[in-house]
């Protein structure tokens, strides 16, 4: 019986194109991952699919003037078009709009609430009488609680970082359409997550995973909390209760159940029904997911705890990977920004496996990286032509000038030889080894190695000067059989990596079929495929200066548009007030002392600073701009009469100052100024 493997990458959601930082984060290393498994001779079903459902995408179809449908039609079709040009091969992609989801998370939600896992709570939210809905707070934006700033977000202020619920802004508001918001109540449905806190430690406990995700996990254990999982939108799965007839599902409790309901289309549309039971129903199935690391609490936890509250055994995960970010030349890809790349303009230039590779060599495995366009050409042009297509090429057109194209065989080997084939097997061994661990930029290495050692054989035997002495033909041609050997390697290492160049390769060998089709042991094991060998063909093409110089202008004025069009206003000043009221504010000068995350918040730090009589602590939402190690002894100012308030759980004892421009954020320090020291 084969291994049967089920992998699956995060559904991306149909709100906007694709980019090459989430292609590097979870698509490439899955389809890589996949079609190696799939060489190794298992039984492996890639699934994914758009998320379609969701606050994020009602906003932007609203703002863009289409339906919630037509966003999602629109970003499905481009996002598919994009995999396809990459090569990402998924066995099925799917959409969470589709028929076949509904029904699966209706019977997941029936399960959690026949096993008590769900419970009805009523709640305050913001309401717009002239639009009669309730707005979620990403429509919301209104005055901060914290520090008064009046165009703030309904989830967080982008000027001082406080995190808050939509309903503690002061002025609430439609984003949409300016009109003033009520609260009213309603009611929604909570998953008891903390009551799978046991059951989820036993499961963190049985993985083995890379200690960024494993960490992020077990911390979003410890603090499990009740989550609502309905919201009040039109736009989304429905809730199937009576009395919940306005409300559908919250995006993150439909999106991964996606993955199974993407399943069981799959087996629908190929007339075997109950295939995806074997996948999901199955123990002996190895599941492995690959995501992007902000997905990582839905998907260590979240998912495995509405799987287990379910009546049938559904497959837990078994391998979670997770990578880090992947930006373009120093900072994340953005639309909005102009900071993106023209994909239609680069497949005009380039190919998907060049692409691929450089994806794969900088792959965001442990850190976060980036592309860079002269990072792209050096790799293109140094390694893919320079050492890749250079041994293919050289070898191939040698054996054409002088053998006629026919596949010399071994004749005597000597010491130089036999240590050779051994170095080329040990670093296939060792590629196989890392694709299998998911380590795609150590394989990416590995490709360039293997490579280079073939370059280097061939210069060491020289067969140029062999081919001129009849005695020493024996030795080219042991020579030429062992570097086509290698090249056969060359092309089985890679095929997962880059299937177009390694597919083309196989056919240069004489190799018949499809290599993908075939078998890793098989094929490291054939000595010969046919005897006459096909004439080279270029595999990748330079990167020319003057193409990437067209990239790189493009880019920089992409973004001076852009930022032209999105200049930040500066604020209007506020109203005067007089010195007296501008001394009722106690600023003074605060040492800080220690420096920790506050635990699920992206922006806010806890310091702890010495005002010289005291020591307080200070929450502060600066983790963006500032890592704890870059603070810890910084002098900084304090509002010190501020009234303290309590974010995210921390009571904070007053607030740093720092200056905001063009998302950069600086807080303000002092050199000579002792702690405690008045500021006027
Ligand atoms: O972050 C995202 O793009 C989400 N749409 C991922 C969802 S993964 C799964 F749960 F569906
Ligand atoms: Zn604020």
């Amino acid at each position: 019986m084969r291994q049967r493997v089920l992998v699956t990458a995060a559904l991306p959601y149909a709100n906007g194109p694709l980019h090459f930082g989430h292609i590097a984060g979870a698509y490439l290393p899955a389809d890589c991952y996949a079609r190696f498994e799939r060489l190794q001779g298992r039984d492996v079903l890639y699934i994914c699919g758009s998320d379609e459902y969701g606050v994020a995408i009602t906003l932007s179809a609203e703002l863009a003037g289409r339906t919630p449908k037509e966003h999602v039609d629109l970003y499905h079709e481009i996002n598919q078009k994009f995999f396809s040009q990459l090569q990402i091969h998924f066995d099925h992609f799917s959409r969470t709009t589709t028929s076949f989801h509904q029904p699966i998370v209706h019977a997941f939600f029936q399960n959690l609430y026949g096993n008590g896992f769900i419970e009805p709570q009523d709640t305050e939210q913001l309401y717009s009488e002239a639009d009669h809905r309730f707005l979620a707070d990403r429509y919301v934006i209104g005055t901060c609680p914290r520090c008064g700033f009046e165009e703030a977000r309904g989830d967080e202020c982008g000027k001082c970082g406080a995190s808050y619920e939509a309903t503690d802004l002061k002025q609430p508001r439609s984003k949409l359409t300016g009109a003033s918001l009520q609260k009213r109540c309603t009611r929604h449905w909570y998953l008891r997550f903390d009551r799978f806190r046991e059951k989820l430690e036993a499961f963190l406990a049985s993985r083995d995973w890379k200690p960024n995700v494993e960490n992020f996990a077990r911390q979003y254990v410890e603090d499990l909390r009740p989550r609502a999982i309905t919201r009040d939108l039109e736009w989304g799965v429905p809730v199937p209760l009576a009395e919940a007839k306005d409300k559908v599902f919250y995006v993150w409790f439909d999106a991964p159940i996606g993955y199974i309901s993407a399943t069981v289309e799959w087996a629908a549309k190929k007339a075997t029904p109950s295939a995806w039971e074997e996948y999901w129903l199955n123990p002996e199935t190895k599941y492995v997911q690959f995501i992007g690391k902000d997905n990582i609490p839905f998907h260590a936890v979240f998912f495995p705890a509405m799987i287990m509250g379910q009546n049938r055994p559904y497959k837990l995960v078994d391998d979670l990977v997770a990578n880090e970010f992947y930006n373009l030349e120093g900072k994340q890809f953005s639309k909005s920004d102009g900071w993106t790349i023209d994909l239609d303009l680069f497949f005009e230039h380039f190919s998907a496996d060049q692409i691929r590779y450089v994806l794969a060599a900088n792959a965001p495995e442990t850190a976060d990286s980036e592309f860079t366009w002269k990072d792209f050409q050096q790799r293109c042009n140094g390694e893919l032509v320079g050492k890749f297509g250079n041994l293919i090429n050289r070898v191939l057109v040698f054996i054409q000038t002088h053998g006629e194209g026919c596949r010399p065989s071994v004749a005597v080997k000597e010491e130089f030889d036999l240590q050779f084939e051994k170095d080329c097997l040990r670093l296939m061994s060792e590629i196989e080894q890392n694709y299998q661990g998911y380590r795609l930029r150590k394989v990416a290495s590995l490709v360039m190695e293997l490579a280079q050692l073939g370059n280097a054989y061939f210069d060491q035997k020289a067969p140029w000067k062999d081919v001129k002495d009849p005695a020493r033909h024996d030795r080219m041609k042991t020579t030429l059989a062992l570097c086509l050997e290698a090249i056969k390697y060359l092309a089985l290492a890679s095929s997962a990596l880059m299937p177009d160049t390694a597919q083309k390769i196989w056919q240069m060998l004489g190799g018949e079929g499809s290599l993908a089709d075939l078998n890793w042991k098989k094929v490291l094991e054939a000595k010969f495929i046919t005897p006459k060998l096909q004439p080279p063909q270029l595999l990748f093409q330079r990167v020319e200066d003057d193409i990437i110089a067209i990239q790189v202008k493009r880019l920089k004025h992409m973004q001076e548009t852009a930022c032209a069009v999105q200049a930040p206003p500066y604020l209007p000043l506020k109203p005067q007030i007089t010195i007296d009221q501008f001394q009722q504010v106690d600023l003074r000068v605060a040492t800080i002392l220690e420096v920790e995350k506050v635990p699920k918040s992206k922006k806010l730090l806890k310091l702890y600073v010495d005002l010289g009589f005291e020591k307080r602590t200070v929450v502060s939402g600066i983790s963006l701009h500032y890592t704890p190690e870059q603070l810890v002894g910084k002098k900084v100012i304090l509002v010190a009469n501020l009234k303290p308030s309590t974010l995210m759980g921390v009571e904070s004892q007053g607030m740093v100052l720092a200056g905001l421009h063009d998302d950069k954020l600086e807080v303000i320090t002092v050199v000579d100024l002792p702690g405690g020291a008045e500021v006027s």
